[in-house]
């Protein structure tokens, strides 16, 4: 099967990254990751892409008058790299049209909760604070609005009102490394198609769409005996 060229951008430690990585070098996800861009060039992702000889590109945001110049750079570094679809993992920027109208229909991004619930930065810690005994992560197209693009996979996992932020975060990446690699790869196999808000998967090529065993909780507190 032929490799989507993507990028992946990022701001942080770049764990997303590294599970797309993993499943690229796995053989089972299949793009080509052609450029890790960074809005911060502290961001440790930058250094999982070096051991991996991916190409890295560090745009400080702040080098910029606007939103829209910023935007035009990355479009610029993105397209000379063959880049055809862009996944955002950990970017903590927002976007303008003219980097949706360079990549339309081609761009996702993973956030930590369940959307449209805590959008925004910081939603684990909201989550905590309002007490939500479920939680979660959303991988969706990217529009306009800060998360509100159609949702294209969402993972629930136990949240335990007051619990630590950084507990529920690392509870929440773990199904974020396992649902951000698979949306990408619907992506990579051309299986997506958003009608307003609603995706549709197609079918598989191959028998694939098995469930994985370990499925995410997503009743929590869990049901007692006669419920
Ligand atoms: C992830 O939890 C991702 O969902 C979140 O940043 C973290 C990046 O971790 N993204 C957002 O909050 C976007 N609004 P990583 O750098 O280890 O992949």
């Amino acid at each position: 099967m032929s490799k989507l060229p993507i990028a992946v951008l990022i701001s942080g430690s770049g764990s997303n990254l590294q599970a797309l990585i993993d499943k690229m070098e796995e053989g089972i996800l299949d793009v080509d990751i052609r450029m890790v861009l960074s809005n911060r060039s502290s961001a440790y992702g930058l250094e999982r892409a070096k051991k991996h000889a991916i190409p890295t590109c560090v745009l400080s945001h702040k080098d910029f008058e606007s939103r829209e110049d910023f935007d035009s750079e990355m479009v610029r570094v993105l397209k000379e790299a063959g880049v055809q679809a862009v996944v955002m993992a950990g970017f903590m920027r927002i976007i303008t049209s003219v980097f949706l109208n360079a990549f339309s229909g081609q761009i996702i991004n993973i956030h930590p909760a369940l959307l449209p619930s805590f959008a925004g930065a910081g939603g684990q810690a909201e989550a905590v604070e309002h007490g939500v005994q479920i939680s979660g992560c959303t991988v969706h197209f990217v529009n306009e609005k800060m998360d509100n693009g159609a949702i294209i996979i969402q993972a629930a996992v136990p949240a335990i009102p007051g619990e630590d932020v950084k507990i529920l975060s690392d509870r929440i990446l773990q199904v974020e490394h396992r649902i951000l690699p698979q949306a990408t790869q619907w992506l990579a196999e051309g299986r997506l198609s958003a009608e307003g808000r609603f995706v549709k998967l197609g079918a598989a090529n191959v028998a694939k769409a098995e469930l994985t065993a370990d499925f995410p909780c997503l009743i929590n507190p869990p049901l007692e005996s006669g419920f």
